[in-house]
């Protein structure tokens, strides 16, 4: 890629790769980091790798239908070896926000279902402190104005997410609203509160699931493990 930024997110893809051995069960993640791991994922097979795909969104099923990536469910999968997914930050202790492109629901779920989750991630996405990135918080639609006005009760400034002038809905037929938690020092405890309150369905907020993260820096990858 001739884009710097796009340059590093791929070459932080190229680099996951080398997890991914024979007879493995794969997550694989959405956005644009994730589709040049789906990418190379796609070369490998075509060259006798053997593995199975499980996609954590429609865009990401279509794109490895596309390069031949062999797929599966997570009903017949059960358990995944590895996933491989992007993120909008993650900090120093391997918490994330995700969902940028709304697919933090399914990707949650793969995380939850996987042993081994490695992230991947052009410099930028590195932060001291998450939050400039506005976290997505899914919610039943029925329940979505509601749920906006405890956040806005919470001093959390949602916003719902549109796509040209209707509402965005996810893959689940769910709507998004992205909150400022700039401020929050205990994200712990704030993601309780969030999916406590009832019509929201997950946050974009991945605290402990995480154990590797590769970062593409210029023209180099770091690895960092936890
Ligand atoms: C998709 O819902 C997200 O969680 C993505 O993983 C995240 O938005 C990163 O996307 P990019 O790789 O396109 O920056």
């Amino acid at each position: 890629s001739s884009n710097p930024k796009d340059r590093e997110k791929e070459i932080a893809a190229l680099e996951s790769l080398k997890y991914i051995k024979d007879g493995m069960k794969v997550g694989l993640g959405t956005g644009s980091t994730a589709a040049h791991m789906v990418k190379g994922l796609g070369r490998l097979v075509a060259n006798g790798l053997q593995v199975v795909g499980v996609p954590s969104s429609d865009a990401t099923e279509t794109l490895a239908i596309e390069v031949g990536i062999p797929l599966t469910t997570l009903d017949k999968a059960k358990r995944l070896d590895v996933t491989i997914d992007g993120a909008d930050e993650f900090d120093g202790n391997f918490q994330l926000i995700k969902g940028g492109g709304g697919a933090l629901l399914r990707e949650k779920i793969l995380a939850y279902n996987t042993d081994i989750n490695i992230i991947i991630a052009d410099a930028a996405k590195q932060v001291e402190r998450l939050g400039k990135f506005k976290l997505p918080v899914e919610t039943i639609q029925f329940a979505t104005t509601s749920i906006s006005k405890i956040l806005e009760e919470m001093s959390l400034s949602p916003i719902l997410r549109m796509k040209a002038d209707q509402p965005y809905t996810t893959d689940e037929g769910n709507f998004i609203l992205d909150i400022d938690i700039f401020d929050v020092d205990d994200l712990t405890t704030l993601n309780t509160k969030l999916i406590s309150i009832p019509g929201v369905v997950e946050t974009g907020l991945f605290l402990d699931t995480t154990s590797i993260v590769i970062v593409g820096q210029g023209e180099t990858t770091k690895t960092l493990k936890k």
